[in-house]
């Protein structure tokens, strides 16, 4: 692994594996390839460590010419694919997008690497590796009791959104198998850290809590996640990308599954304790149940023992600790926040999805 091109590397998760990467692996040079959508921001590029290894362009997944050109002007022998269309709300608004990003753009990428690696051969496809990054919502619901999801459930996704997922990694495992693409996929829990964009739950809850408004909890609030603090999912790819094993698909998951109540409840006790003199306390006066989402996940669980075992990953992060450590990075960065809060359409985005749930 010399040059890795990361997709979506301005966003939440890539912007985290860029920032460790450039930390952790002192010779290796990233190239950053991302369109800056509405989730992207060069906000979370700014202060990387070995910022001269790290060149940022803008541009789209869906652009095979400009794949093609960054594969071979920098030798990519590692691609760490996470650009996509993240959020099951929106996928509900508009599901059009997201199988234009996660489905077509994928199969852009897996044409452009089967093109340099195992055609022109830019590098010896002995050392390429195509890594793509994927999520448990493949898999669709658990029943409460229902063991974990491993890495041989079958899929069943529920949303526009973990379809396309699903649809990608069909083909990047067609890709391996009818091309021999060296190929390694990750499935993953919810992520939550820094730099989440305030759409997804955690950042939600914990910006609408310093701001005292209200804390919208979709439906009965008892809805279950697996829930994995971000740095630890950039380990887990780093060693994949290692020591995986080609063609392997491998579970990521935090080891813990609490109602999403309770995440909610564990803010607002972070922040009564982090805002003494907060007007807002006790911040559970602000939770509000609202109208459920259509075709809701109830339960998400990870069997995360193949990647333990082979590996020897695990989460450094208890819930406790990481959801601290977030908390407490949002309130030291305003300026992020504002920055993000005063892009183009992030307000239209709140009203839209909050505006007709009304409180129950
Ligand atoms: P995000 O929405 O924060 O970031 C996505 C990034 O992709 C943005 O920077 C955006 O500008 C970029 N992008 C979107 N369309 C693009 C295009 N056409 N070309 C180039 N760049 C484009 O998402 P995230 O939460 O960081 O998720 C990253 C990956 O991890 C996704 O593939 C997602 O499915 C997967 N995943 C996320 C979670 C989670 O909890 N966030 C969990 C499991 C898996
Ligand atoms: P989210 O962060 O959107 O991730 P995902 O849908 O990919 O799991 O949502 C996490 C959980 O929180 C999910 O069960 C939906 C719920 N949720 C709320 O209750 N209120 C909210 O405002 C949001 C955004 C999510």
């Amino acid at each position: 692994m010399k040059t890795v091109l990361v997709t979506g590397g301005a966003g939440f998760i890539g912007s985290n594996f860029v920032r460790y990467m450039l930390r952790v692996e002192p010779a290796v040079k990233i190239i950053n390839l991302d369109a800056l959508t509405y989730a992207g921001t060069l906000e979370n590029l700014k202060t990387l460590p070995g910022a001269d290894r790290h060149v940022f362009v803008q541009g789209d997944i869906c652009d095979r010419a400009l794949v093609d050109k960054l594969l071979r002007e920098h030798t990519v022998d590692t691609i760490a694919h996470f650009a996509a269309e993240s959020h099951v709300d929106r996928s509900i608004h508009g599901p059009g997008l997201f199988v234009q990003t996660n489905i077509v753009g994928t199969q852009v990428m897996l044409d452009a690497a089967r093109q340099a690696w195992l055609v022109d051969k830019i590098v010896e496809p002995a050392v390429a590796r195509f890594h793509h990054v994927s999520t448990d919502e493949v898999f669709g619901s658990l029943k409460p009791k229902d063991p974990a999801f491993t890495e041989t459930t079958h899929y069943d996704p529920s949303s526009p959104y973990s379809a396309s997922k699903a649809a990608s990694d069909h083909l990047v495992r067609a890709y391996a198998r009818t091309y021999g693409l060296p190929v390694t996929i990750t499935n993953c829990s919810n992520n939550y850290g820094p730099h989440q964009f305030p759409e997804k739950l955690i950042p939600l809850m914990i910006l609408n809590g310093i701001n005292g408004r209200p804390l919208p909890v979709y439906g009965d609030g008892q809805q279950i996640r697996d829930w994995l603090y971000v740095e630890d999912h950039c380990e887990a790819i780093r060693a994949i990308l290692k020591n995986g094993r080609v063609g392997e698909t491998y579970n990521i998951g935090g080891d813990n599954q609490p109602p999403n109540l309770d995440i909610v409840h564990g803010i607002c006790a972070l922040l009564d304790e982090l805002l003494p003199t907060s007007p807002h306390r006790p911040h559970t006066s602000l939770i509000q149940h609202v109208t459920d989402r259509p075709g809701h996940d109830r339960r998400y669980a990870m069997n995360i023992t193949k990647v333990k075992a082979e590996l020897g990953w695990t989460p450094r992060h208890s819930l406790q600790t990481g959801l601290r450590a977030t908390v407490q990075w949002y309130l030291d960065h305003p300026e992020w926040v504002a920055a993000i809060q005063q892009q183009a359409g992030y307000q239209q985005w709140i009203d839209r999805n909050y505006a007709k749930r009304g409180g129950k």
